[in-house]
């Protein structure tokens, strides 16, 4: 499987990313997988300039000379595309946000309406056999909605993507914490793991991926230094 992977951190020690790394881990256990990783942060992609040249130009690349192209490439190769990133104001990072903007050069002016009513647009390549990853962490301790906006532009975006939102990620850097994160990276891995044999992860995997670490009530003390 040709595997993409976009990390939005724009840390090197990226909470989200030590996850995702796990994942990948237990993906590639039998190392049968092509993975290529990018630090979105280390491209040139400017914003998408809405000039619609892509729709006249139907090649699959954005007119403006920079990185995107070269992702534009290995997001039309890909058969997995794992977007893996930090939520920022309940959204994904704006310099991701401009790498997602830009995939426009993927799909046709031509619109398309389901028979449930919704509206896309065409695709210019066949992604029906594409797979997407979305793996998530966060600031905030586990409270329903802080994922609510972010879920509801992926499922539209990808088309119903294996998301996996995870609360009280910066705990994975911190050494003090070592006893709870470890076992969520094992998780994460076995996860990996799974998702190489049956392309999805069960509601129960995805479950258990987003448990909180600790009890809310004690992260939001730890955090505020009590
Ligand atoms: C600009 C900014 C906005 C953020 N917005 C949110 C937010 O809306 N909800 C949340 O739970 N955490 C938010 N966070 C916290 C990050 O998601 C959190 O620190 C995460 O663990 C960072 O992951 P990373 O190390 O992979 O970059 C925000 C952080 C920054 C810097």
């Amino acid at each position: 499987m040709r595997v993409l992977v976009l990390n939005g951190s724009p840390k090197k020690q990226s909470d989200t990313f030590r996850l995702t790394e796990r994942f990948l881990k237990g993906l590639n256990k039998d190392g049968n997988h092509e993975i290529h990783v990018i630090r979105v942060i280390e491209k040139q992609i400017s914003p998408c300039r809405g000039c619609f040249r892509c729709w006249s130009n139907m090649d699959g690349h954005c007119v403006i000379r920079d990185d995107q192209n070269e992702i534009l490439d290995l997001y039309r190769n890909a058969d997995l595309v794992i977007w893996s990133f930090p939520l920022y104001c309940y959204a994904m990072p704006s310099h991701l946000k401009a790498v997602l903007d830009r995939t426009i050069p993927l799909v046709k002016m031509k619109m398309v309406q389901e028979d449930d009513g919704t509206v896309h647009h065409e695709a210019l390549a066949d992604f029906s056999k594409l797979h997407t990853l979305v793996i998530c962490g966060c600031g905030f301790p586990d409270w329903e909605g802080n994922f609510d906006g972010l879920k509801a532009m992926c499922n539209v975006c990808f088309c119903g993507p294996d998301m996996v939102c995870v609360p009280e990620t910066p705990l994975l850097n911190i050494p003090a914490a070592a006893a709870v994160a470890e076992p969520l990276l094992e998780k994460f891995e076995k996860a990996g793991e799974e998702y190489a044999v049956s392309l999805k992860l069960s509601p129960e995997t995805i479950a258990g991926l987003e448990a909180p670490m600790i009890p809310k009530e004690d992260y939001i003390r730890g955090v505020n230094g009590e």
